[in-house]
């Protein structure tokens, strides 16, 4: 066990946090066994009729986890015609009241944390750390947004003005935003861009992917019961590509907030673009080619625990996490080594377990295409080390973390999501040649940078075209209001999430003039 290592003692078990787990994994307990889930797409606070979809835990394949109801092209159009409906009294709504809505929906996520957790492990296949992190970071989007929305948007700015005019902004929502969210965050980014849309008083259409509806409808539910009006907030679940596709055609939407990969925010930015109306803003956090650099003043411990968290946690599907490590050649054997060491340590299998570090991938797709990967890695580069997978692991979908020394950053033409950590050596005098690579890859999320020499490390920051960097620490993990995420070229348009300017991008500003 190894992420959490300061929290176990020698029998793998939490110290730090022991006292507190083992009530609340009871607690979760109560909704592992048999307990099935069942959701729908809920229209105008209704769950809807549709085709019958089974959820299966990607640990275990025998493991039914619920069903999802999909909704279908028309019962898209009637979400936007009822998201229509309610945008003027939402506009009127006075911040602070649709703040409520969220705050209080922030306590309920606390108050059905078991729930939540056992959902994230069933559907999501999430680690108990990346679960509790999960609903945790839900809570902090559902705390932070209000609480901008509410300074900055409660009650108009005044702006210094010329003769006697007084001049006012003030700020309000653009009409209908369509949320389209991942699996990867279930809970965290579907919320976050729901709380951030709704509190700048937009209504929302939420489009969550398929694979983790139930944990979004299950949210929905918790939103609804705060009492919202039922028409701000629509959940139509189902087939991303059809879906998606009736939803960003509509001439009536003011916005899209999305977070996936980025062939497909490049379709939907297509997509908006044939509508026969002006452009809207179109929010899209994508994918990374996330480099880490390393250089010979580096201390190689706090490197192998940083490269392995970054790497591996959440079976590397993180849009933050790395994926290509340039290790200065001077010390990549021995890195090498502690990293073949420290992966040996790792325990991979069923994510219900306080000791799992890394539990399985999404699905049996996303399973094949990594598999399809590492057999190319096979035969086109150099194996350092890959974990064996226990025996049960057979029963779901995982893959073998592995580390695999490559030539060249352009042999990686697309983002391998999983578990799959490629090396590159480089010499004292191409550091500059490194940056430039990292830089072409087109991508630009995040960075790592281990060194001890400021002048580098400061070097690497301003050259590097990417939008999260982190120095000397692990690059995963951003904290809402503390660390604002987000890319640039093919890793988003930004503006970044969590961060003090997120909430304008869902707003329209209106100005005041009037002569005293
Ligand atoms: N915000 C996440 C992280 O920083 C990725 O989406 O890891």
């Amino acid at each position: 066990q190894l992420f959490g290592e300061q929290r176990q003692n020698s029998q793998g078990i939490a110290t730090d946090i022991e006292s507190e787990w083992q009530p609340f994994e009871q607690q979760v307990s109560q909704f592992l066994g048999n307990h099935q889930w069942q959701a729908s797409s809920i229209i105008e606070g209704q769950t809807q009729s549709g085709e019958h979809h089974l959820i299966t835990a990607p640990y275990q394949r025998t493991q039914q986890v619920g069903e999802v109801k999909w909704a279908n092209a028309e019962q898209a159009l009637q979400a936007i015609n009822v998201a229509e409906q309610g945008c003027q009294l939402w506009q009127q709504t006075p911040v602070s009241q649709r703040a409520n809505y969220l705050l209080h929906l922030a306590d309920k996520l606390e108050q059905n944390m078991p729930e939540l957790v056992a959902l994230c492990h069933r559907e999501a296949g999430k680690t108990v750390l990346d679960s509790i992190d999960e609903i945790r970071e839900a809570v902090d989007f559902l705390r932070y947004y209000p609480q901008q929305a509410i300074q900055h948007f409660s009650s108009p700015m005044q702006q210094r003005s010329f003769r006697d005019e007084a001049q006012h902004v003030s700020y309000q929502g653009r009409g209908i935003f369509v949320c389209i969210s991942p699996w990867n965050f279930p809970l965290a980014i579907f919320i976050g861009q729901i709380s951030a849309a709704l509190v700048a008083g937009n209504c929302v259409v939420a489009k969550p992917a398929e694979q983790t509806s139930l944990i979004a409808a299950r949210c929905i539910e918790l939103l609804l019961e705060t009492g919202i009006p039922k028409q701000v907030i629509q959940l139509i679940l189902g087939n991303g590509a059809l879906l998606g596709q009736t939803l960003c055609s509509d001439k009536r939407i003011a916005g899209v907030a999305f977070t996936g990969s980025t062939p497909t925010a490049q379709a939907i930015n297509k997509q908006l673009a044939k509508r026969d109306a002006l452009p809207v803003p179109f929010i899209a956090e994508t994918g990374g080619q996330n480099a880490m650099i390393v250089d010979s003043t580096a201390l190689p411990e706090q490197v192998v625990r940083d490269v392995l968290r970054s790497a591996f946690a959440s079976a590397g599907q993180r849009c933050s996490a790395l994926r290509v490590l340039f290790i200065q050649e001077d010390i990549a054997e021995r890195v090498y080594s502690l990293i073949a060491g420290a992966m040996q340590e790792l325990a991979i299998g069923n994510p219900e377990k306080l000791c799992t570090d890394v539990g399985p991938v999404i699905d049996p797709q996303a399973q094949t295409k990594l598999q399809a990967h590492i057999s190319w890695l096979e035969k086109n580069a150099q194996l350092i080390y890959q974990v064996a997978l226990p025996e049960d692991c057979s029963k779901g979908s995982f893959v073998a973390p592995c580390a695999y020394q490559i030539e060249d950053i352009a042999q990686l033409t697309q983002e391998h999501f999983g578990p799959i950590l490629h090396v590159i050596k480089y010499q004292s005098n191409q550091l500059d040649r490194v940056i430039d690579q990292i830089n072409q890859s087109g991508f630009g999320l995040t960075l790592g940078v281990h060194s001890r020499n400021e002048s580098t490390y400061r070097h690497i920051e301003q050259r590097a075209r990417v939008g999260n960097c982190y120095v000397n620490r692990d690059q995963v993990g951003a904290v809402v209001g503390v660390q604002p995420f987000g890319g640039q070229g093919l890793s988003g348009t930004g503006p970044k999430a969590g961060g003090p300017h997120y909430l304008y991008r869902f707003a329209k500003a209106n100005i005041s003039t009037t002569l005293a």
